[in-house]
């Protein structure tokens, strides 16, 4: 008999964290670039729709043809004008890559680079702080020293990471005397490779949150079009056929059904929408009505094998 998954769709709390958050977060990679008024109201929307982690990093903004800093800058200057939005929603962010060297986890670094964010949100604490990519030069120990003295001194909140594999979340763990809350990897109906790699499995072992990235696949999902120089073309078309279909029947999107496909995982799974459009801010939240059976769940797990499950 095939059984209806159940999608986590109430708000949660953030690993062993006292913050609870709604089941869809909203991202700020491509946040940079507009007016106030304009980036208030996706934040406005994001809120009203229970998006409630609002995720950033100093980095964004460079890929829009920005500066490093320009989306921090830019919801520092939402939260001057709205005080009262900082109140609304749990406010992460992440730091750690350098452009050019590539990363920087060093203590001197990563206690610079929080001062700085600080200074950009216009803010006393960042509430969840996330090391963006493994720094495979810093000393697990330093790292840990670094996160633990911004901890103490309340300039962050709770600490996570972003793109770390298992053994180097342990690592950076065991140096640690308080429990990272959260980790960050892409996962979508496209980058499934968190259901095998361990990830999901460490998200349950430990109780943390798992923040999905790219959860449509930078769009792809959405819009069936393949992103540049993607290889495995028919793989790709495979998935989007399997996700049409389900949309079909469950009278929703490709992306309502992708979405729903990463918020079935039971790894407390809440992927980070990157829309930049208040509709599809606002439509995103249908994903929690999409109804996924395990045969369904599995169907979109085979067509990116390109096999049955064994
Ligand atoms: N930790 C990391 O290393 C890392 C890396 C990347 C991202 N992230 C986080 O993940 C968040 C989301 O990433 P993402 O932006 O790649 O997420 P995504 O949700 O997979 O993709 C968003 C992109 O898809 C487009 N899109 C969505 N729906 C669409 C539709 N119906 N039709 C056409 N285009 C559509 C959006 O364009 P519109 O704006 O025009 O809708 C946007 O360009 C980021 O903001 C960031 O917080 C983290």
């Amino acid at each position: 008999m095939d059984l209806p998954v159940t999608l986590s769709t109430s708000p949660r709390r953030l690993g062993s964290s006292a913050f609870e958050v709604g089941p869809i977060a909203f991202g700020c990679w491509r946040f940079a670039g507009t007016d106030v008024a304009t980036a208030q109201s996706k934040i406005e929307t994001a809120l009203d729709c229970g998006m409630t982690l609002i995720d950033t990093a100093d980095i964004y903004g460079v890929d829009g043809g920005g500066e490093f800093g320009d989306s921090e800058e830019l919801l520092g200057d939402v939260l001057r004008g709205s005080p009262a939005l900082r109140d609304r929603m749990v406010l992460a962010s992440k730091g750690g890559i350098v452009l050019g060297v590539p990363y920087n986890s060093t203590q001197a670094y990563m206690t610079a680079a929080v001062e700085a964010s600080l200074k950009r949100l216009k803010v006393e604490t960042i509430d969840l702080y996330q090391i963006h990519r493994p720094d495979l030069l810093a000393p697990v120990p330093e790292i840990a020293a670094a996160l633990t003295s911004l901890r103490d001194a309340g300039k962050i909140r709770e600490a996570g990471v972003s793109n770390h594999t298992a053994a180097q979340f342990r690592a950076l763990q065991a140096h640690l005397d308080f429990p990272m809350i959260s980790q960050q990897p892409e996962f979508s109906a496209w980058e499934q490779s968190p259901i095998t790699d361990g990830i999901l499995d460490l998200s349950q072992e430990l109780g943390l949150a798992t923040l999905a990235w790219s959860p449509l696949g930078r769009g792809m999902l959405a819009t069936g079009k393949p992103g540049d120089g993607l290889q495995q073309i028919q793989c790709f078309e495979n998935v989007m056929a399997v996700l049409q279909q389900l949309a079909e029947r469950e009278n929703a999107t490709t992306s309502h059904v992708a979405l729903a496909f990463t918020l079935a995982h039971p790894a407390n799974v809440i992927p980070i929408i990157g829309t930049q459009n208040v509709d599809r801010i606002r439509d995103s939240a249908k994903a929690l009505e999409v109804r996924l059976t395990r045969r369904d769940w599995y169907d979109i797990v085979e067509a990116r094998r390109g096999a049955p499950m064994p």
